[in-house]
């Protein structure tokens, strides 16, 4: 099964990658994750798109469908795979489905979440992230320990360099011109649902488990 996760960001699109991947036993691509993890490692990829992230803009088309392209060719996709936070653009989402054609495979589902604009806000700010184990909080909704460190290992949590307000913002307009033109694109080939991502983590979760559960069977 392939499924792609869109969303504006904080939509909720990598906690509800993280429960699914549990569910369906199915790797979460995140080209967040694996952008943010080159640009720690200072390779000439992360170097050049810290710029981009750190200005909330979106890296070049041509760079992020390569690190896709890499990564689904690894053994433990051949069951399927979630993406999460990819396709971005109409481009990425076309080249996507070329890859896909050639290898005699194709989306099964694209599954949106919609959040009004304050919660994503208030989501966006509250985020923070163990240092350590990279296990995820919100300040409000799913707080840490009483003394700000992770649950899970203790460790210290931090805040995404392009979670501060300004940079927030901009990703926001990024996405109402550059991604948000995806919902109709998957719609007019009839794989969109869109899910109601306001309200309770789980809840949430078991929409979209009853949707990818009913097409299946
Ligand atoms: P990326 O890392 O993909 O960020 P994003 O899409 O902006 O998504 P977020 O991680 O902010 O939000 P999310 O929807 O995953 O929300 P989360 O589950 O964490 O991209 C970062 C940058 O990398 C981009 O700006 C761009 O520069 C670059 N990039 C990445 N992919 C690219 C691409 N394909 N093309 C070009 N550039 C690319 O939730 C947020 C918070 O809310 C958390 O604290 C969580 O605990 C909380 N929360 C979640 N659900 C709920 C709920 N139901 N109720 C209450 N709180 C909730």
């Amino acid at each position: 099964m392939n499924l792609i996760l869109l969303g504006p960001p904080g939509a909720g699109k990598g906690t509800q990658a993280k429960m699914l991947i549990r569910k369906f036993g199915l790797p979460q691509i995140s080209t967040g994750d694996i952008l943010r993890a080159a640009v720690k490692e200072g390779t000439p990829m992360g170097i050049k798109a810290r710029e981009f992230m750190d200005a909330g803009s979106l890296v070049p088309d041509s760079v992020v469908v390569g690190i896709v392209e890499e990564r689904l060719a690894f053994s433990d996709c051949h069951r399927g795979y979630i993406l999460d936070g990819f396709p971005r653009t109409v481009a990425q989402a076309e080249s996507l489905s070329a890859t896909l054609l050639s290898k005699g495979s194709d989306i099964d589902h694209v599954l949106a979440l919609t959040v009004d604009k304050e919660e994503l806000l208030l989501r966006i700010t509250g985020r923070r992230t163990c240092k350590v184990c990279g296990v995820g909080y919100h300040t409000l909704y799913d707080p840490p320990t009483e003394s700000g460190t992770c649950r899970a290992c203790g460790g210290e949590l931090y805040q995404r360099d392009d979670d501060r307000e300004e940079t927030m913002r901009r990703r926001l307009e990024v996405y109402d011109l550059q991604t948000s033109p995806l919902v109709n694109y998957y719609a007019e080939r009839n794989l969109l649902r869109t899910v109601d991502g306001m309200g309770d983590m789980s809840e949430i979760q078991q929409k979209l488990v009853t949707i990818i559960e009913s097409k299946q069977g």
